[in-house]
């Protein structure tokens, strides 16, 4: 789909900020690239819609040179999404969304008609195709500008750091719901970011670059198993490598399928009465199929123990979960990163599987290490 060939681009000044560049990207393929800072990313990027020219060698879409095509023809074949954001303060949503389409020519109908069908892949109401973008969250714009670029319906998109100045929880659901719509509508993504575990969630292939050159490609799994050197292994961090070794690899393994349940019309003294029993402070919320519609604990009960009765008029129902199926290493990220105590494992219909909690990941990264130490002394034998 993607091809570059011996890539290079010398700034002015003498700048190589790529160098040497050779890569092939399939279609429907996510491919993240990471490095640091003025490593050649952007550049990078920029040169395949033409927004930048390389000094040497060749860049192909589809086994086609792209210098043989008129390059705003090109640009408006290829999604971009950038750091920034970039909606037009003085549009609608409606009219932001539909941006390409109106450049390509077509139809009113059409474009507006396509507007509200792509809000309705991120969960917006249609209300807010007449809002203007400053009446939006940073998070909502945020999903304006990928459903820009996905307007027109390219097969190809590119997006620079389009999460970055978001916050880690914000980041986190857009990239979950922005993975499942990639897997949806099968484009191929060449997307920069500085945030490993982004990469490592989002990504079929990372492409780790420094000085202008591709140091390691691979797919996570590839790339924490067998970091190229040591550049690669400072980058990915100590923590990671260690995560990447267990030979457990998804949440029903090793997730706890019986925790403390209650469903909503029982009594706060009844849950107070549970967790008791049980020994815990936090008890999920089900109806009697197992459906999860949330938590209470210790906290929400005594906060409204005074003014109400039942468990279903207090709990919470905004609460991580992760789907059956879903990787460990993703969920340990996951788990660490938001400095909660427990996920609970859901299947697709929001039914309730089990419980993940740190204590079982605690025992996870013992085992390997207790594992490692069994095989040593197997092998001195
Ligand atoms: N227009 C320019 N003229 C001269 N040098 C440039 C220009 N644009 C970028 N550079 C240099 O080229 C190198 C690569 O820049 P680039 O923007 O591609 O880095 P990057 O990997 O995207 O960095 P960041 O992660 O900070 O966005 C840097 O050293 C930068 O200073
Ligand atoms: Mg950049």
């Amino acid at each position: 789909m993607l091809k570059f060939d011996h890539v290079s681009k010398v700034y002015k000044g003498g700048k190589k900020a790529v160098d040497d560049m050779n890569l092939e990207v399939e279609k429907g393929e996510f491919v993240c690239f990471i490095g640091p800072s003025g490593c050649g990313k952007t550049t990078t990027m920029k040169m395949i819609n033409r927004l930048i020219e390389p000094t040497d060698g060749s860049i192909y879409i589809n086994g086609e040179n792209i210098f043989d095509k008129n390059a705003v023809e090109l640009r408006r074949e290829i999604g971009y999404v950038i750091q920034q954001i970039g909606l037009f303060p003085h549009m609608t949503i409606r009219q932001n969304i539909a941006l390409v389409p109106k450049l390509l020519k077509w139809p009113e109908d059409k474009r507006f008609e396509r507007a509200e069908e792509l809000l309705k892949l991120v969960d917006m109401a249609p209300e807010y195709l007449d809002r203007y973008p400053h009446e939006l969250s940073g998070g909502q714009q945020q999903r304006i500008g990928v459903l820009r670029a996905l307007a027109a319906d390219p097969p190809l998109i590119l997006m620079d750091e389009p999460f970055g100045a978001l916050d880690p929880i914000t980041r986190d659901s857009l990239q979950e719901e922005f993975k499942k719509l990639q897997r949806s509508l099968g484009k191929t993504i060449v997307f920069v970011t500085h945030d490993m575990d982004e990469a490592i969630e989002l990504a079929d292939r990372i492409v780790i670059m420094r000085d202008g050159k591709l140091v390691q490609v691979g797919s996570p799994e590839e790339i924490l198993r067998e970091p190229a050197n040591e550049f690669v292994e400072e980058f990915i961090g100590k923590d990671r490598l260690v995560q990447a070794r267990p030979n457990i690899q998804t949440v029903e393994q090793i997730m706890n399928p019986n925790p403390a349940t209650i469903t909503e019309n029982k009594t706060l003294s009844e849950a107070i009465q549970l967790m008791k029993e049980k020994r815990v402070d936090s008890l999920l919320v089900v109806d009697n199929e197992r459906k999860l519609s949330g938590f209470i604990d210790i906290e929400i009960i005594d906060r409204f123990r005074k003014k109400a009765v039942q468990v279903g008029e207090v709990l919470e129902k905004d609460m991580y979960t992760v789907e059956e199926g879903t990787l460990l290493r993703d969920t340990i990220h996951r788990i660490l990163r938001r400095g909660t105590k427990y996920v609970p494992v859901v299947d697709k219909q929001q039914m309730l599987l089990g419980i993940v909690t740190r204590a079982n990941l605690a025992d996870i990264v013992y085992d390997t290490i207790w594992g490692e130490e069994e095989n040593l002394a197997a092998s001195e034998q």
